[in-house]
C-alpha cells in the first residue's frame, strides 16, 4: 500500500512524533511505502511532497513543528478553485495520480472537518487529532495539549515571584481558540486565584470585588489566567481588557502579559511524544484493516477510533460542571460568577 501523510492548521508540539509514529509503522511493520505532503491540504492541491523513509523519519521524535509544514487551507471553502478546478476535485485527481491508498490527515477542527468532507467524496482518509487548545470532539485529548500546559504553568509560576516582589495583580492571557481547556488546567496547575473561560459567562464587577476583598485580607498579590477566547467589549485582547477593568475597578497595580505563540513551539513533552506516537501507529492499523473514514481517538486509556462523520466540525467545549470547576470553587477561586 501507499499512504500519505499531511499536517494541517496550527502546529503543535508532537506532530513529527506521530509522523514518525505513521511512517515507522507503516514502513517496517506493513512494509507501506509513505510520502509526506507539503503544507497541508495545499499540497495536494500543488502537487508537492516529499518521499518519508526511515532516514528521513530518523531524528524527529523531539523536534517542535512538524517537518512537512502547514497552512490553514481549506479546499472546501466556498468557490475555492485553483486554476480554475475545483479544488476538491483536484485534491481528488492528484491523490489518484500519486497512487495512493490512503491519507492520514493530522490536524484539529478544520483538518477533521475537511478529512470527513473528502471521505464523503471517496477519499480513504484516517484523521489524527492535533491541538494545543484539546477541543477536537469525539477524543479526550488531543496531542500538543500537554506540552502547551507545560509551557504555560511554567511562565505562571514564573508570575507569582514578581507579582510577591511588587504586590501586583497579574492577568495572564493563554491560548485555547474558543475553549477554555488550558486556561483551566495552567490555572489550577499553577494556583491561579481567578480563571475566566469562554465557556463560563464573568461579571468582571465579581472579579474586581473578588481581588479586592484579596487585598483586604492582606494577600499581597493575585494571579488571573484569561483564556484568551474570553469575549471582550471591543474585540480587544482578553488579557488587556480584563487588566484595565481590574485597574479602574480596584485601583490596585495590575500588569498582563499575553504568552501567545511560545505555547506551541518548542520540543513536545514525554506525554505528548508518547500520545503521537500511540495515535500514529494505530492509524496504520486502520489502514491495514481498511478501516477508513474514521479519527483515532484516546478513550479514557484506550486509543481506539470514531467515525470522522460524527466528529467533523464539531467542538469539545469544558463543561460548565466539569469536576475541575467545582473543586476549584470549592478551594476559593474565582470564575468571575457571582458564587465564584
Ligand atoms: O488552534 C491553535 C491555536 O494556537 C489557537 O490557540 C489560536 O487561537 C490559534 O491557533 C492561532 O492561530 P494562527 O496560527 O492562525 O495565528
Amino acid at each position: 500500500m501507499k499512504i500519505g501523510i499531511l499536517t494541517a492548521g496550527g502546529d503543535c508540539p508532537g506532530i513529527n512524533a506521530a509522523i514518525r509514529g505513521v511512517g515507522k509503522t507503516a514502513i517496517l511493520e506493513y512494509g507501506m511505502e509513505v510520502i509526506g505532503i507539503s503544507s497541508g491540504f495545499l499540497g495536494l492541491i500543488n502537487e508537492e511532497y516529499v518521499q518519508l523513509d526511515e532516514n528521513v523519519l530518523s531524528g524527529i521524535l523531539t523536534l517542535g513543528g512538524t517537518i512537512l509544514g502547514t497552512s490553514r487551507e481549506n479546499p472546501f471553502k466556498k468557490g475555492s478553485t485553483f486554476n480554475a478546478i475545483d479544488k476538491p476535485k483536484l485534491i481528488k485527481k492528484h491523490y489518484q495520480e500519486l497512487g495512493l491508498d490512503a491519507l492520514v490527515c493530522i490536524g484539529g477542527n478544520g483538518t477533521q472537518r475537511t478529512a470527513a468532507l473528502l471521505a464523503e467524496v471517496g477519499l480513504n482518509v484516517i484523521g489524527i487529532p492535533k491541538t494545543i487548545d484539546n477541543d477536537v470532539y469525539g477524543t479526550d485529548v488531543t496531542f500538543g495539549f500537554d506540552s502547551a500546559l507545560w509551557i504555560a504553568t511554567e511562565a505562571i509560576d514564573r508570575l507569582h515571584t514578581t507579582a510577591n516582589s511588587h504586590k501586583r495583580i497579574m492577568v495572564i492571557e493563554v491560548m485555547g481558540h474558543h475553549a477554555g481547556w488550558l486556561a483551566l488546567y495552567s490555572g489550577m496547575a499553577s494556583g491561579g486565584d481567578v480563571i475566566l473561560l469562554p465557556e463560563i459567562k464573568f461579571d468582571i464587577n465579581h472579579v474586581a470585588k473578588y481581588l479586592k476583598k484579596r487585598a483586604i485580607n492582606k494577600k499581597p498579590y493575585s494571579i488571573v489566567v484569561v483564556a484568551e477566547g474570553i469575549p471582550t467589549p471591543k474585540g480587544e485582547p482578553a488579557a488587556r481588557y480584563v487588566a484595565n477593568c481590574i485597574k479602574e475597578l480596584t485601583g490596585l497595580e495590575t500588569r498582563e502579559t499575553i504568552l501567545g505563540y511560545i505555547q506551541r513551539g518548542g520540543s513536545p513533552s514525554p506525554m505528548d511524544r508518547v500520545l503521537a506516537t500511540r495515535y500514529g501507529a494505530y492509524a496504520v492499523e486502520l489502514i491495514a484493516k481498511k478501516k477508513f473514514g474514521e479519527m483515532v481517538c484516546l478513550d479514557g486509556d484506550t486509543i481506539t477510533s470514531v467515525s470522522l462523520a460524527d466528529v467533523g466540525g464539531k467542538l469539545r467545549l469544558v463543561p460548565i460542571d466539569h469536576p475541575l470547576i467545582e473543586k476549584a470553587r470549592r478551594m476559593g477561586v474565582c470564575f468571575g460568577t457571582e458564587n465564584c
